[in-house]
Order: structure tokens, then sequence, then C-alpha cells
């Protein structure tokens, strides 16, 4: 297949680009390589510096392509409450020049890095696809409306989508081949990892009066790897029988900031100092996925998504540095 990957020189993209390429298919990156990284593309990647603000960019990259994957966002939850703007455009108005690029050059199948922030508080765990979706933040509510466009899109313009439900994407490629890391991260690992390296002074835990069962905060760490095997698992099924998809992409493991805490200063071997602040506005005390659904649907279950491998193999991409 030849697949045009949006955003593939960015964390998650980069290894998505990984597992289409050992699955045969003829990969084009696309990026504007604002959080995107050059070191991320693999020799013999064929690579645009485009972006999703330039529609032309888009339909040139797409002519003669079987399939796009749109991993092109802004992530940052908090920021997006503080320049909802930036998130509009680029996240919102950006998948929607993508569909258009999509629908104007014949190409019609997406798969598309949807988010556990559509759900926003949960009601009930685990999380699964039917509960209700309010986000608490607007990055949520861009990936929630993309969804909703995405769905006329299909009824449409025949355009069949994926949207993968990300719970936390975590760790780094075991064969060690992704090493790109992230500039100022603001996710649990990549802020351990930065102070395990010497890179930040102290983790500053965000509340530990949460009703958990340590009092930190528990979430659902999916490993990056295992969250491209199911964008490849997702395209396929999405071409097989001309349909659009939802599913969860999590482990169905709840991990405290504790555990992870711990686990990290044990595999470092570094002292990793912390500090309690307060909650941050917005976080929930648990989150955690079911995936009975992608199971069902993709045939796929997580690999590589224990404690120890999620840390592990963050900690290989952080040391080498
Ligand atoms: C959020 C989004 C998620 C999105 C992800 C991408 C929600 C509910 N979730 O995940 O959909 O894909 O951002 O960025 O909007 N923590 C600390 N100290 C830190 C950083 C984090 O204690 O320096 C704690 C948090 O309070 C939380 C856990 O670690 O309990 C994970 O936080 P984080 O990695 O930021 O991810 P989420 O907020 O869960």
């Amino acid at each position: 297949m030849k697949t045009l990957v949006i955003g593939g020189a960015g964390y998650i993209g980069s290894h998505v680009v990984k597992a289409l390429r050992g699955a045969q298919h003829q990969v084009t990156v696309l990026d504007n390589l604002s959080s995107g990284l050059r070191e991320n593309l693999q020799p013999g990647t064929e690579f645009v510096h485009g972006d999703l603000m330039l529609p032309g960019s888009l339909e040139t990259a797409m002519r003669g392509k079987d399939a796009v994957i749109h991993l092109a966002a802004f992530k940052a939850a908090g920021e997006s409450m503080l320049v909802p703007e930036k998130y509009a455009l680029n996240n919102i108005s950006g998948t929607i020049n993508i569909l258009n690029a999509m629908s104007a050059s014949g190409v019609s199948r997406l798969v598309f890095s949807s988010s556990a922030a559509v759900y926003g508080e949960p009601e009930y765990l685990p999380v699964d696809e039917n509960h209700p979706t309010r986000p608490e933040n607007f990055y949520g509510f861009t990936k929630l409306e993309i969804e909703r466009i995405m769905d006329w899109y299909d009824r449409l313009k025949q355009i069949r989508c994926a949207s993968l439900r990300y719970f936390n994407a975590a760790g780094y490629d075991p064969e060690g081949e992704i090493r790109g890391l992230e500039q100022n991260p603001a996710n649990l690992l990549p802020v351990v990892m930065e102070v395990a390296a010497g890179l930040r002074p102290s983790l500053r835990i965000f509340g530990n009066d949460y009703d958990t069962p340590d009092g930190t905060g528990v979430r659902d760490y999916i490993h990056v790897t295992d969250l491209a095997d199911a964008h490849l698992r997702a395209l396929d099924r999405i071409a097989r029988d001309d349909t659009s998809l939802t599913v969860n992409l999590g482990s169905e493991t709840g991990l405290s900031v504790l555990e992870i805490l711990e686990s990290s200063r044990s595999i470092t071997g570094r002292e990793i100092p912390a500090e309690i602040v307060a909650r941050r506005p917005g976080d929930p005390a648990k989150l955690v996925a079911s995936a009975a659904r992608a199971r069902d649907l993709l045939g796929w279950s997580p690999r590589h998504s224990d404690l120890e491998t999620l840390v592990g193999t963050s900690w290989e991409a952080y040391r080498r540095r």
C-alpha cells in the first residue's frame, strides 16, 4: 500500500512509520517539523516538508496514495485551555484540509489519532467506547469534533476512517532505532526520564490526595510500538471491510505516578528527586481503558505495555543522550 503519514517525524508517527515499512508499505512522511525531528526519519523514507495549513502541499503529497495516517496535532491539554485558537486551527481546520485534499485526490482511507481526552471525567471504569463524551479540555474537544466531521465525510464522501482513541502513549522502540526525544515534554514518563538524565532538577507530582491506592493519579499507559501495530491493523480492517471504526487503545492496566517513579528509580539506578505539589486542574483521579473492541475488531492486544518495558525502553532512549 502507498501510505502518506502526516506527522510521521513525531514521537508516535515515527514508530508508526517503522511498523508500516516493516509491513512493506511504501511510506511518504509529510511533516512541518514543528515538533517532529529529522533524525526520526528512517533512511529511504520519502519526506515532504509540508503543512496542514497549506492545502496545496497536502493534495500534491496525496496524489497516487492508497491511504493517509494523520498524527499531526498539538497535544498539550493544559496549553489548549490557554491558546485554544492554536488548537482550533491546527487540529480542527488542519484535519478538514486533509479530508478535503483526500476527497479531491480520491484517497478514501484515513487512520486518525484520537484520544481518551474525548471522554472527560470518567463516569465508570474501565472506559469503553460507549462512555459519554464530555471533554474537560479544549484539546479533547478538538479530537471529538474531528471524529464527528469524519463521520459526515464517511457518509457524504465515502472516506472510511479509523479513529484510534489513545490512552497514555509511552515508551520507545524496543529495537532502539527511534531515538528522537520530545522537546519540552509535559507528559509523565518523559519528564521522569529528563529528571533521571539530569536535564531537570525534580519531578513535580501533581497531587497525592486522590482516591487511588497511593493517592497519586492512575493512568493506562500504552507502549508506542503497540499503538503502531494497531494503526496497521486498523488500516487493513477499514480497507478490507470498506467501513469506518472507533476504538480505544489502552493496556487495560492502571499505573500510578508513584509506581512509575519507583520503577524508574530502580531501572535507571538514579535518585530522581520528586516533590508533591497541588493537583493539576482537569486531571481525573483514574483513567483506565476497556480495549475489548480493539481486540474484537482488530485482533490487537498489547505486547510491550508492561511497566518494565515502558520504563526500560524510555530509559534506553534517554540514557544514550
Ligand atoms: C493527557 C490527556 C491525553 C493526551 C495526553 C497527551 C486528558 C484526560 N488526557 O493525558 O488524552 O493524549 O495528555 O499529552 O486530557 N503527572 C505528574 N507530574 C508531571 C506530569 C504528569 O504528576 O510532571 C501526572 C498527572 O497528574 C497524571 C499522570 O501523571 O496523573 C499522567 O499525566 P500526563 O502524562 O500529563 O498525561 P494525561 O494528563 O493523563
